[in-house]
């Protein structure tokens, strides 16, 4: 809190309140509002609650006009250079950087919760073959609420924290099932003898058949990409897991609900959407076509992978993976034309004045699906690996919440329906 308040008049009652000005260690101040209904008789009205902030968090800061991201303090360009994906995550529930031999315990607890219940992998082949693997993810980690049932004290510090262990050891053992699925491959276990983002390709891509050697250049993209994913602040998806998070619920229903909120092509489905339209738009003879169309409000097609409710800058993952692209591309071999069409894209769009005026810019999903196009990750698994990385996050800030008091959410809304009204009889209707 700070000595600075805000005064508010109300020009009916002439009453004034002072409200007083929030600060944290960084960003914008924040007016407290919470007595502004009770003193002073008015709500706020922040459809995308666009300028609220529903807590106060130490875990991620994000400056949108400076293009800054950082977790607990650490640059994400830093974290992307220096670290690796199973740190971060210690990073972000814990709030420091482990010493070696807390992260070798980290990592030995992660890696040894990898399995899950074989009745996981039966529920898993009860999903038609070509279900979407974000309805398998969100059904089959809602579903560990029933396998865990004697460490849900969401009140107990030690469940909570072996609950939060388990979801990020499970969720790729899960999202990889669900590949295996629709392929219709044998279910593969965890090697515990490879680290988290080999242990993931090798769960996605083995086969019984042959011995499979993970690359290196893709376990390293990987981990890149799960690093740039972990966290990023109040987004949709962890904003949904605050929420049912404050009701009681358990862990794995939170997340659950976190990953139906980022399947949408607006959030997280964007990477898959971002793929789609470069195929869509084929060559870079229609870019402008396509602009045209992202402009027209008339038409429901927008430039997916492009602008975000934060940065009005470059997003600086955005920044990372592009350059992380053309190194993998290179490292594997490999060239690909939607790559090209991409760059193509973005420099198009960086030069029209509706994206300039508006502050569009690539986004994380902008290239990510190009990198994972790269690594043989076929489209409808793009949102799961999202879904991987933001698990980290999506825990640590419902343990932030679960560890301290807080109120259940429920925002209020405008009332614009009809006024009181007499019911009418059935005969008397016309
Ligand atoms: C993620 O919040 C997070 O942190 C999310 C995320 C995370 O890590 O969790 O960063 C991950 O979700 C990234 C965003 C991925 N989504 C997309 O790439 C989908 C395409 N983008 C848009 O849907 C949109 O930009 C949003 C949803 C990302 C942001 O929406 P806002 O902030 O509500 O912006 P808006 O809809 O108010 O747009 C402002 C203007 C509008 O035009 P006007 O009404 O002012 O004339 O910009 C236009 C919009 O029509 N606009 C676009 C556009 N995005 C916004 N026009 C064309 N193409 C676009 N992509």
């Amino acid at each position: 809190m700070t000595d600075r308040k805000l005064s508010l008049t109300d020009p009916d009652s002439g009453k004034t309140l002072e409200l007083p000005v929030v600060a944290g260690t960084e960003g914008d101040p924040t007016m407290d509002i919470t007595r502004l209904n009770r003193e002073l008789g008015y709500f706020t009205y922040d459809p995308g609650y666009g300028t609220t902030a529903n807590c106060k968090s130490d875990i991620t800061f994000i400056d949108g006009t400076e293009g800054i991201l950082r977790y607990r303090g650490y640059p994400i360009e830093q974290l992307a250079e220096k670290s690796s994906f199973v740190e971060v995550a210690y990073l972000l529930l814990y709030g420091e950087l482990p010493t070696e031999s807390e992260l070798s315990g980290f990592d030995r607890d992660i890696t040894y919760h990898t399995m899950v219940h074989e009745q996981v992998n039966t529920f898993i082949r009860g999903f038609h073959y070509d279900a979407h693997p974000m309805a398998i993810l969100s059904g089959v980690i809602a579903s560990m609420a029933g396998f865990y049932q004697h460490n849900l004290d969401v009140n107990d510090p030690e469940h909570r924290d072996l609950a939060a262990k388990r979801l990020i050891a499970k969720m790729p053992t899960v999202a990889a099932a669900a590949y295996r699925h629709y392929m219709g491959w044998p279910s593969a276990y965890p090697r515990n003898s490879l680290n988290y983002a080999e242990r993931f390709l090798h769960m996605m891509f083995s086969v019984p058949a042959e011995a499979y050697e993970v690359n290196p250049v893709a376990a390293k993209a990987l981990d890149l990409l799960f690093i740039l994913h972990a966290d990023h602040e109040q987004n949709a998806s962890t904003s949904t897991v605050r929420l049912v998070g404050s009701t009681g619920a358990n862990p794995y229903a939170c997340v659950a609900a976190g990953i139906a909120a980022l399947w949408g092509p607006a959030h997280g489905g964007a990477n898959e959407a971002v793929l789609r339209m470069l195929n869509q738009i084929g060559d870079v003879s229609r870019v402008a076509e396509y602009m045209e169309k992202a402009k027209d409000k008339d038409d429901p097609f927008r430039l997916m992978g492009f602008g975000h409710r934060v940065y009005k800058n470059f997003d600086p993952r955005a920044t990372i993976i592009r350059k992380a692209c053309h190194e993998v591309l290179a490292d594997l071999g490999q060239s690909d034309p939607l790559l090209y069409l991409a760059m193509e894209l973005e420099r198009i769009a960086l030069e029209d004045d509706y994206f300039v005026e508006r502050k569009l810019y690539p986004n994380v999903d902008f290239y990510s699906g190009i990198i994972y196009k790269a690594l043989g990750i076929p489209t409808s698994m793009f949102t799961p690996m999202f879904a991987i990385g933001r698990t980290v996050g999506w825990v640590s800030q419902w343990l932030e919440q679960s560890a301290s008091p807080h109120r259940i959410g429920r925002p209020r809304q405008i009332y614009t329906g009809k006024g009181e009204r007499d019911y009418i009889a059935i005969d008397h209707r016309a």
